[in-house]
């Protein structure tokens, strides 16, 4: 780190006190955003600690949907996104309206919806989920048929998990349909010890190649328990960050070292500390839309 980090990350550090901040910094943010935050994790254990934080200001490294899902669970904090531009363009290919029509379609059928969704869109729905949680909250709904939304390979994973059957949406993650079964058999051939570790966004054929499946969360805690000491790790290459902090001995692969996803990487230290100063970008949710998708998120949250 140059001295101008350290003066940043100093600034940062004492912003935080002076204004009961909290910093919450997802998995695949940029190593130096991911080592001054107060917590790093997946989806799901970000949005459990926007709920139970006693801070007032939430800042939060990530993309817009989840700084949203801090809004909408914490809607008496600030929530700040540094980036305002930080967005997910999976999120971005659903939309309530057209969720509505899907529902026309399949009348009566629940509707789970990925938590990279928008917050209109999490208020049309009966259920949110995460990676770490979709197959457990599909089974303990009691119905034979759901809608799954947006996400097509997510959706696609639970149904080889459940027999239930699931209405998929066309969504996918740009950044993971690049990891292809192709990169991932040249990284077997490469590292031929290696255990393959990938996310549940990754295409069909190459979830099929890999030892495990599971969250950023999952990801990090399988590789952390497994005895091996050399993994392929098909997500976005931020995470290596951490994997490789917390096993110092162990060896971590990327099965395409170009997936980075662009609207992740776009928070920076500086712009953290902007966003502290100048208390902006400060992100809201309608209040009746906010009920709406808290009741979906909250279902989840119950479901143990
Ligand atoms: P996780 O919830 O597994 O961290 O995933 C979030 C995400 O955006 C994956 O692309
Ligand atoms: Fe969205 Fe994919 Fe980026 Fe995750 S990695 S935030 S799903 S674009």
């Amino acid at each position: 780190m140059n001295s101008c980090d350290t003066n940043m990350v100093d600034e940062i550090l004492k912003l935080k006190k002076e204004k009961n901040a909290v910093i919450l910094a997802h998995n695949y943010q940029v190593g130096e955003v991911q080592d001054i935050a107060d917590f790093v994790g997946d989806s799901l254990r970000l949005s459990q600690q926007a709920a139970n934080t006693g801070a007032e200001v939430i800042v939060f490294c990530g993309v817009h949907f989840m700084a949203e899902t801090a809004a909408i669970l914490s809607p008496q904090k600030t929530v700040l996104l540094p980036d305002i531009h930080a967005g997910c363009p999976m999120a971005d290919m659903v939309t309530a309206d057209k969720l509505r029509e899907f529902k026309a379609e399949h009348p009566g059928v629940p509707v789970v919806t990925y938590v990279n969704s928008s917050a209109d869109v999490k208020a049309e729905s009966d259920y949110c989920c995460t990676s770490a949680n979709a197959v457990k909250v599909v089974e303990a709904i009691d119905a034979d048929e759901i809608i799954f939304a947006p996400d097509q390979h997510l959706g696609h994973y639970v149904s080889t998990k459940t027999s239930k059957r699931i209405h998929l949406w066309n969504g996918f993650c740009p950044t993971h349909r690049r990891i292809t079964a192709q990169e991932v058999s040249k990284q077997k051939e490469a590292h031929p010890g290696a255990l393959v570790v990938v996310h549940p966004e990754c295409l069909s054929e190459t979830i099929a190649l890999a030892d495990a499946v599971a969250s950023t969360e999952g990801i990090l805690r399988y590789c952390n328990e497994t005895d091996a000491g050399e993994f392929i790790i098909g997500t976005e290459v931020g995470i290596l960050h951490r994997l490789q902090k917390e096993n110092p001995g162990k060896k971590f692969y990327p099965a395409y070292e170009r997936a980075v996803c662009p609207n992740m990487k776009r928070t920076t230290l500086e712009k953290v500390l902007f966003a502290m100063q100048d208390m902006e970008h400060v992100i809201k949710v309608p209040q009746d839309v906010a009920a709406r998708a808290k009741l979906a998120i909250d279902r989840m949250l119950e479901i143990r």
